[in-house]
This record gives C-alpha cells, sequence and structure tokens, in this order.
C-alpha cells in the first residue's frame, strides 16, 4: 500500500511526477479548505515535502501530531519553524551543495551585470541607440575587493570565483573559518568599508535579519554595489532603496526580495540597478538535482534509514 505524503506548495514537474507514482500525494495549496483537509489528514500525516516558501509554521505543526519529518525543496529552511521542529521531534531535511554552483554563478553575474551595466548595454543596442554614438563608460570589475557575508558553502564557491576574476576576498561571519585564509571581519560594516562589492550569501531567517543595514549600505558607499542572492530579509531593503535613489549607494545586483514576487517599484527605473526574478537554482539539472535529494529524503525517512542531507 503506497505511504501517504503531505505536499505543501507547489514542486518541480518531474519532482512531482515520482513523488505522485510513489506516494498518495495531498496537495495542500490546492485545498479549497486549507484547515479541512489538514484535519482530515492529521492523524495519517507523518511525512511532509516542502518547497520555497510554502514551508510550515508551528500552527500547521500542530495539527499533524504524528508529523515525524520534512522534506524541504531548497538548501534555505527559513521557511519552516526549525525551532518548533525540533521541539516537536520533527527532522527536516534539504538540498544543499547540489545548488551551490549556479547560485554562486548568478551572484557573480549580478557583480559583473551591476558593475559593467550589462542590461543598460542590452537595452542600448535593442532601441538602436549604438548608430547615434556609445554608451557611456562604466566601473571596472578588476583590482577591487569583494566582500562576502556569509562564508558556508555558496559563500565559498562565490568567493572561488571572485579570485578567478582578480578580485580581493574578504568576509564576514558569526565565526572566523580557520580553513580558508581569506581576510576575516567580525564587523559587517567594518567588512563593507573595505569592499567595493559586498554580496549577501548567508542563510536567511531572524539570526540574519537586517544583517546588511543602512550602516553597512552607507560604509558601501557611492561607489560599491551590493548583491544578494540569499534571502530578501538579509538587506535593509528600504534602506537601500533610499540609498540608492539618493546616490549613497553605488548600484545593486538582487535575485531576492523582503516579499517576493513583489519588488520595491522605484527601482524599476534605475540604471544601476540588476534585477532577477528569484532565480540562483532556476536550472534544469539543478532543479532536478534538488528534487532527487527532496525523494531520496523522503525515501530514507519511509525506510527507518538515516535521512540524506538532515538538516536537523
Ligand atoms: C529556490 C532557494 O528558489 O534553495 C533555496 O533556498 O532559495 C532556491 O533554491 C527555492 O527553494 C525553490 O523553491
Amino acid at each position: 500500500m503506497k505511504r501517504e505524503l503531505l505536499m505543501v506548495g507547489p514542486m518541480y514537474p518531474k519532482t512531482l511526477e515520482v513523488l505522485d507514482a510513489t506516494y498518495t500525494t495531498h496537495k495542500l495549496w490546492l485545498a479549497p479548505d486549507r484547515d479541512a483537509l489538514l484535519a482530515s489528514l492529521a492523524d495519517r500525516i507523518d511525512a511532509a515535502a516542502t518547497s520555497g516558501t510554502k514551508g510550515m509554521d508551528d500552527a500547521t505543526m500542530a495539527k499533524l501530531p504524528n508529523l515525524k519529518m520534512i522534506s524541504h525543496f531548497g538548501v534555505g529552511v527559513d521557511s519552516i519553524d526549525v525551532d518548533a521542529a525540533k521541539r516537536r521531534g520533527i527532522m527536516v531535511s534539504n538540498t544543499p551543495d547540489v545548488l551551490t554552483d549556479d547560485v554562486a554563478d548568478i551572484a557573480i553575474g549580478l557583480m559583473i551585470a551591476a558593475a559593467r551595466r550589462m542590461v543598460v548595454g542590452d537595452r542600448y543596442v535593442r532601441e538602436g541607440k549604438w548608430p547615434k554614438g556609445p554608451m557611456p563608460l562604466a566601473e571596472s570589475v578588476q583590482g577591487k575587493t569583494l566582500g562576502i557575508v556569509g562564508m558556508g558553502r555558496i559563500g565559498r564557491a562565490i568567493a572561488r570565483r571572485g579570485e578567478a576574476f582578480n578580485l580581493e576576498i574578504a568576509y564576514q561571519g558569526p565565526n572566523r573559518k580557520t580553513d580558508v585564509s581569506w581576510r576575516y571581519f567580525a564587523d559587517p560594516v567594518a567588512l563593507a568599508k573595505e569592499s567595493d562589492f559586498l554580496v549577501a550569501a548567508c542563510p536567511g531567517g531572524e539570526a540574519t535579519r537586517g544583517l546588511v543595514s543602512r550602516a553597512v549600505l552607507e560604509a558601501l558607499g557611492p561607489k560599491g554595489i551590493v548583491v544578494n542572492i540569499s534571502r530578501g530579509t538579509v538587506i535593509d531593503e528600504p534602506a537601500m532603496v533610499e540609498l540608492l535613489k539618493e546616490g549613497k549607494l553605488g548600484g545593486a545586483g538582487l535575485d531576492v526580495f523582503a516579499d517576493e514576487p513583489r519588488v520595491p517599484e522605484a527601482m524599476f527605473a534605475m540604471e544601476n540597478v540588476v534585477l532577477q526574478p528569484h532565480v540562483g537554482s532556476a536550472t534544469h539539472p539543478t532543479r532536478l538535482a534538488m528534487g532527487q535529494l527532496q525523494i531520496d529524503n523522503l525515501a530514507a525517512y519511509f525506510a527507518g534509514k538515516p535521512l540524506v542531507t538532515r538538516y536537523c
């Protein structure tokens, strides 16, 4: 007999196909009455699949007294109340490593696109402006310092790429890493003062909310470019928009926002800002690999084996 699985949010289609074939799935995001579906499943559900912003809060966990395992699609688990899961003895798995390189690529892409005004250049050609004269010059990436907030897997992948672009690397995080030789700053303001580019690559959640504060952005300054591939919550977004407007921050390359998919419209007209719709991991091979980890973690749980990539 097929086991039952609660799915909280939409899935990558190929992952959904496998899960639908393997389990009796219950799709919470499609339920006309969410509470009624949860109530009808309460005793039967011991595993759930979550994704992106469709994680799980404490109140939902309370409605599923037999829940033992949450298999999350994504490396960031900020949409899951992890403390509540721990308290309730619910295991959580995520999808690390397989997306690291794609996300790091987007970080570097945003940095170069913002500094070299690549999106402006694209528009310049398409709008037929080139025959009338050359585009204004941009800034160089060369000889600059790349500050990275968060030296985890993705931070390291960004740092390695940065070195290949002749950038000086420095980083900030809660702890100095003993296995890397890049310059460490405990204080993000001190890091920003030394940086031309500042990339947020730390986890989201309450611990890092507003870590890239107004003071950090002011320290980065009118020639500095901030890049965010982490979570919108990490940057003080209203302060960032204000500083960009006032010319006190040089530019931004952003893949994530505080209230996705809503993006502060003030940035739409800014030529020094490059915007992406949260696509860091959005490639076919990576989403397939993330989905496979989600599938494998569920299979391990149901087989009574250790989870493949257990978060907590
Ligand atoms: C995805 C992400 O956008 O892994 C993460 O934490 O933010 C991204 O890979 C998201 O998880 C897709 O649902």
